[in-house]
């Protein structure tokens, strides 16, 4: 194991109708005006922004609003939101939705402690250092942006969507009422449960050794995913399957379960240009890229795949022939999310084979050429990866 240090402070408020505590933990965070900040409607239909307004107003705290966070959120509603909590001195942002709404409220947040232009973070000019304190009320269980230290957005000069991570940014407190998910589509909650077991197999691929705490946590979550998935997708009001899966996907990215370990993240970036040309969910990218990355890199390391497979998957191992052991893991995990409603390849995704060239040139390949932790890829392995998801 490597050394490290995790510091995670975010305070979780869990359970049924705990959005009605919001109030009262941006005053103990020490907020006096805030931006509440939302998608594109879920949260006005379900009654949910109404509650939390009634939750700020209860405590003497004001506030405005900006709606209208799209999915794979944007810069121009960023810029709009640095601008409106100047206007409004703006000491506190609450982002109410799901990881879109959040990351955005976590660049609002930077842009307004910042002279200069908030991409300089998400370009990499930039670190972050400072900014307003973020509060989360989350309504799908999927990014794991509540819990952790880093936002994603989409810049329309161009179309690139790129990453930015500080301590600064992660939230506060976050509140997770598991009832809040059962308005969710079917999809959509799909999309969730594969982005929080990707997240979970970015880290769990490595090459550091002698991490079994981390190993067994990995797959502790990876297993209630397999178990619960199904149930919610039956049964959308099932509270339990709601409620596990919800603390799976904050466990699933806060780092709990990636610390003292290389972790590899290339399927996320090869990912992130899907959701940025065709502006698909980015669990739906996900399903069709990570099984695909799996077989492409799978001679890395066989055994840790067949150890995937053996104990994820319920496989049984063929000492003779670990790779046909470690194939049919990677196949157990694309049934899996055939079976969950999810697109496999390109064209169930929507995508185009002859994006590829582009796909590959804004793919963000570093000054070394190469990039990823568990396997180093160059563009030519990248191609070879989006081929492989046709
Ligand atoms: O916009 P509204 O109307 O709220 O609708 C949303 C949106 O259409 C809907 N929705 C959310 N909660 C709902 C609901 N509909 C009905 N009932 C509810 N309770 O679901 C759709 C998707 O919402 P979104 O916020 O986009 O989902 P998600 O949480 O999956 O966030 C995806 C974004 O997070 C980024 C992704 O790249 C993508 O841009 N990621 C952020 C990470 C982070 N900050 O740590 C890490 C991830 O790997 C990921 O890259
Ligand atoms: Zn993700």
């Amino acid at each position: 194991m490597e050394n490290f240090s995790f510091y995670s402070p975010t305070k979780f408020v869990f359970g049924k109708e705990t959005e009605r505590r919001c109030g009262a933990l941006v005053k103990e965070f020490g907020g006096s005006k805030v931006l509440i900040h939302y998608g594109g409607g879920s949260v006005v239909r379900s009654g949910l922004l109404d509650r939390v307004k009634k939750s700020l107003t209860e405590v003497g705290v004001q506030f405005c609003e900006l709606g209208g966070v799209t999915p794979n959120p944007r810069s121009g509603k960023v810029y709009e939101g640095i601008e409106l909590c100047k206007k409004e001195n703006v000491d506190f942002i609450l982002a109410v939705g799901g990881g879109s709404s959040i990351d955005s409220a976590k660049a609002i947040a930077m842009g307004v402690c910042y002279d200069g232009d908030f991409w300089d973070f998400y370009s990499g000019k930039e670190r972050p250092k400072k900014a307003l304190p973020v509060g989360t009320v989350l309504t799908i269980a999927a990014a794991g942006s509540e819990g952790s230290g880093d936002s994603v957005i989409t810049h329309e000069n161009g179309m690139l969507k790129r990453g930015a991570s500080g301590e600064c940014i992660r939230p506060r407190f976050s509140i997770l009422n598991p009832q809040l998910t059962t308005t969710l589509p079917a999809y959509q909650t799909a999309c969730g449960a594969t982005d929080i077991m990707a997240h979970v197999f970015e880290r769990y691929f490595t090459n550091t050794t002698d991490v079994q705490t981390t190993d067994r946590l990995c797959e502790a979550v990876l297993l209630s995913m397999i178990e619960e998935t199904p149930k919610v997708i039956k049964d959308p009001n099932d509270y339990q399957a709601r409620a596990n899966i919800m603390w799976a996907g904050m466990v699933a990215h806060n780092n709990i379960v990636g610390v003292g370990r290389e972790q590899d993240w290339n399927s996320h970036g090869i990912e992130h240009e899907l959701s940025a040309l065709y502006d698909c969910a980015h669990g739906a990218g996900l399903a069709v890229i990570m099984p695909a990355w799996m077989t492409y890199v799978v001679d890395h390391d066989v055994m840790r795949f067949a150890q995937m497979a053996c104990r994820v998957w319920n496989c049984k191992m063929d000492f003779q022939n670990p790779k046909k052991t470690a194939l049919e893991g990677i196949a157990a995990f694309r049934s899996f999310l055939k079976s969950i409603g999810m697109p496999i390849n390109f064209s169930e995704l929507g995508a185009k084979e002859s994006d590829i060239p582009y796909l590959v040139k804004t793919f963000g390949l570093g000054e070394t050429g190469k990039t990823g932790g568990f396997v180093q890829l160059t563009s030519k392995d990248v191609e070879n990866i989006y081929r492989l998801a046709l």
